[in-house]
């Protein structure tokens, strides 16, 4: 069997390893020489947890070019193409369309073209008209997890296959062949329309932000009437219909993934004449949630920081990964600098740091002209000179830190913790002032 995957990015690779792993072999198509390169001598070109070995291991399998001339004659190709976000909250498929454009010159025999891409309801159909209404398309929807998405390949909780409708009988066998894989593993594989696996995608992620946003509501409340929010959270776990996941009140969801999906769901409701108030209520929250929890520090001070130097921890948007888009660390981070703070920051991904690092030049003040910001090297490193710490990453490593010593160098002995990781008694044991969100 012939597989091609088209993209670049984060998909695309892990689609190609775990295709390779399965014991496929694969045409790895990217459109940029450098990265291919990098790929060929065994180096991924994105961080996550466990891929670095699993390339290697599978690099025999897979023949990575920028020649997309060699999908022709495959029996598969994945399409995983990135779908960012245009100026007013709509899906940008430029890539997708270019994808097509250049398959079009290329398709030779019944290739099944499968999208994996994040896409908006008509995306599959508007793929097939392009390709000439020629070759089966298949609309196929990732649900991977940063640092996590290796195992999320090989134990989905569903694999969702959309098909054109009533042409699911001409390709089923074929796709079978791969997803024959997770037949003695209880994955489940649910077969729909294409238009039903596009709304599944964005319905999973608005959901599971929905959730979030709930609970940092709640955690507002929790704050003005001395309700423990966590207590609320494990209360709530405890019952089965609702679930134990995704219920911790934060300073607000962050990634590639959640902010863009809930948007670009508005919008598609807008463009149906639908308005959908929770979905731009959840999306506010998000928004405020830091500045809410960054009312805590501003009311603690009374609003003067200036020339304090604090200790932020944890730059990307969740714990080892080196990803900082939407990363609620930043927002913090620069509105410390607005008030003229000094920053000390670490964060135990050294390639979070190293892109922090990037992300800092453009950050210079007009007037001093210097980046009121320290990168650190170790968390312990952090604690000398520094006022206060604010954690915005919900590292479980934080917890083995030693807290004797670090309320010993903290000069005001005062923590906010976003991400509530915590223990409140072991912090007032050892007096620290200690805040979090929810309480
Ligand atoms: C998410 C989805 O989980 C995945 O299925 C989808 O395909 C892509 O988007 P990811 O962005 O990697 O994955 O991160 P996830 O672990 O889901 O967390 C997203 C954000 O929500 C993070 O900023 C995290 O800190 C925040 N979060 C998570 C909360 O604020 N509270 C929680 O209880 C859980």
């Amino acid at each position: 069997m012939k597989i091609s995957v088209i993209g670049t990015g984060y998909v695309w690779l892990i689609q190609t390893v775990w295709l390779a792993k399965i014991g496929f072999s694969i045409q790895a198509i990217d459109l940029f020489e450098d990265k291919i390169e990098k790929l060929k001598s065994g180096i991924p070109t994105i961080y996550e947890n466990g891929l670095e070995a699993l390339l290697q291991e599978t690099m025999r399998n897979i023949h990575f070019t920028t020649d997309i001339a060699s999908s022709a004659w495959s029996d598969i190709i994945f399409l995983c193409v990135g779908t960012p976000q245009d100026e007013e909250w709509k899906t940008d498929l430029t890539y997708i369309k270019q994808a097509g454009n250049d398959l079009k010159k290329t398709l030779i025999g019944n290739e099944i073209i499968v999208i994996k891409s994040t896409v908006p309801a008509s995306t599959n159909a508007m793929m097939y008209e392009l390709l000439g209404s020629k070759n089966p398309v298949v609309s196929n929807p990732e649900f991977l997890r940063e640092w996590l998405a290796i195992e999320d390949f090989f134990t989905p909780d569903r694999v969702v296959l959309g098909f054109k409708d009533g042409e699911k009988h001409e390709v089923i066998d074929t796709l079978m062949e791969v997803y024959w894989y997770f037949s003695d593993k209880w994955v489940p594989i649910l077969q729909t329309n294409w238009q039903t696996a596009e709304l599944i995608k964005y319905a999973a992620n608005a959901f599971l932000a929905t959730k979030i946003t709930f609970i940092n509501e709640i955690a507002r409340l929790s704050d003005s009437i001395w309700a423990d929010i966590n207590d609320v959270a494990k209360a709530l776990w405890m019952d089965h219909r609702i679930g134990n996941k995704f219920l911790n009140a934060w300073i607000g969801y962050g990634g590639s993934c959640f902010p863009k999906d809930v948007k670009s769901l508005i919008h598609q409701f807008h463009e149906q004449g639908l308005g959908w108030d929770i979905l731009t209520k959840v999306d506010e929250t998000n928004t405020s949630q830091v500045d809410y929890f960054m009312k805590k520090v501003w009311n603690h001070y009374w609003t003067q920081l200036n020339g304090k130097t604090i200790w932020v921890f944890g730059v990307a948007f969740k714990p080892d990964t080196d990803d900082l888009r939407e990363s609620k660390a930043l927002v913090i981070i620069n509105r410390l600098i607005k008030a003229w703070a000094m920053v000390q920051v670490f964060d135990y991904n050294a390639k979070a740091l190293e892109n922090f690092e990037k992300y800092t030049y453009g950050l210079a003040t007009g007037i001093r002209n210097f980046i009121p910001i320290v990168i650190s090297k170790t968390f312990l490193d952090m604690t000398k000179n520094a006022d206060f710490l604010i954690l915005t990453l919900e590292d479980k490593r934080v917890l083995d830190e030693d807290f004797d010593m670090i309320a010993n160098n903290l000069k005001d002995k005062t923590i906010f913790d976003g991400k509530n990781i915590l223990h409140k008694d072991v912090m007032k044991n050892l007096w620290f002032e200690y805040m979090w969100v929810g309480c």
